[in-house]
């Protein structure tokens, strides 16, 4: 299934979903400076990817919703995906970043304490959304998530500091920064609708390994999408002392000279020395191991899926599986 066919087969769903968001968002504000910065959040609209997964995942194990049901899953939906907007809002105040999804980030248009403030108040409308569900487990499936989402973010600070990067921590940090939050969208439906722990379990395991999936592949074209790309966010991610996988794997076959040089070069936000890093990581076997990394991760979400009843919904998200790989492998 192209990803066309999958945004055909829940338009009326998404459009639903841009209808209930953009609505809750202006009806909850209450001055006209938080309308007007609410606008402009929504106009950052995203791919919307998260309720893709809700939906396919809620669908795939209750096909038929009585219109109750749904007005339910309408308000988890919204949630996810406000929570999803909260953490990029907050996460683009800590990365001092000046885009976001091609327009000037909401910290650069309106400064930290707009954003910062924002980024919660977004945050407490998704609370108020799970409220209304009076759904505990879906509840307290969320709050473990942005709980997780914030022990990423300060794993991912300390390495910053330190820069001593482990494979163990980065594997960490996507875990937390994305895998948990694709977890949550996954499972809603199951924790809405009181489903299967079976179920659970599989839906858990091919979201996790879809969400480290879109991660690496990320930090995949961050370094071997091309010369272009390379020059360009290798000293981007460096400045900010963020090392991704390939990075962590060519930094660790320097020598210990080499390897002083390049954390002394990031330390001193000096970008001269990631010649040494561009020059290893094109003369190695880096870019073949990271890509077997993802492919394995990509047949791991599939095994989960085959565990599972197999509808148009099961197509679709293993679809978006082979979406995920096709990015580097095309
Ligand atoms: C993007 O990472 C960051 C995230 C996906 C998660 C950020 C999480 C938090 C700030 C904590 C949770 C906070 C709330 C309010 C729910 P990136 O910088 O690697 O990606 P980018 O290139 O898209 O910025
Ligand atoms: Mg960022």
């Amino acid at each position: 299934m192209r990803l066309e066919a999958i945004y055909l087969l829940l338009k009326k769903d998404l459009d639903a979903t841009e209808t209930h968001i953009t609505s809750i968002l202006s009806t909850m504000s209450s001055t006209s400076f938080s309308k007007s910065v609410l606008e402009y959040v929504i106009s950052m609209k995203g791919k919307m990817l998260r309720p893709i997964l809700v939906f396919l995942s809620t669908r795939l194990l209750f096909p038929d919703l009585r219109d109750d049901e749904y007005s339910k899953l309408l308000d988890v939906v919204s949630a996810v995906e406000i929570i999803h907007m909260a953490s990029l809002v907050h996460d683009d105040v800590i990365d001092e970043a000046k885009f976001r999804r091609g327009k000037i980030s909401l910290n650069e248009k309106y400064g930290n304490d707009v954003a910062v403030t924002m980024g919660v108040y977004l945050y407490s409308i998704s609370l108020k959304l799970i409220a209304r569900t009076e759904s505990v487990p879906c509840l307290s499936e969320l709050s473990d998530t942005v709980k997780e989402m914030c022990e990423g973010e300060f794993l991912q600070y300390v390495g910053r500091q330190s820069l001593t990067y482990s494979m163990d921590d980065y594997f960490s940090i996507i875990y937390s920064k994305t895998a948990v939050l694709f977890k949550s969208a996954c499972i809603s439906g199951i924790r809405l609708f009181n489903g299967k722990d079976s179920d659970c379990e599989q839906l858990t395991q091919f979201a996790l390994s879809l969400g480290e999936a879109y991660q690496l592949t990320d930090d995949y074209l961050d370094c071997f999408g091309s010369e272009k790309d390379l020059n360009k966010d290798v000293g981007q991610d460096i400045v900010q002392g963020q090392l991704t996988l390939p990075m962590i794997k060519v930094l660790e076959s320097l020598d210990k000279k080499d390897q002083a040089r390049v954390l002394e070069g990031i330390r001193q936000k000096d970008i001269s020395c990631l010649s040494i890093l561009k020059e290893k990581l094109h003369d190695s076997h880096i870019k073949d191991e990271v890509y077997g990394i993802i492919s394995s991760k990509i047949d791991a979400s599939k095994t989960a899926l085959s565990r599972l009843p197999q509808n148009k919904y099961n197509e679709a998200l293993a679809s978006l599986a082979d979406f995920v790989f096709s990015r580097i492998s095309n």
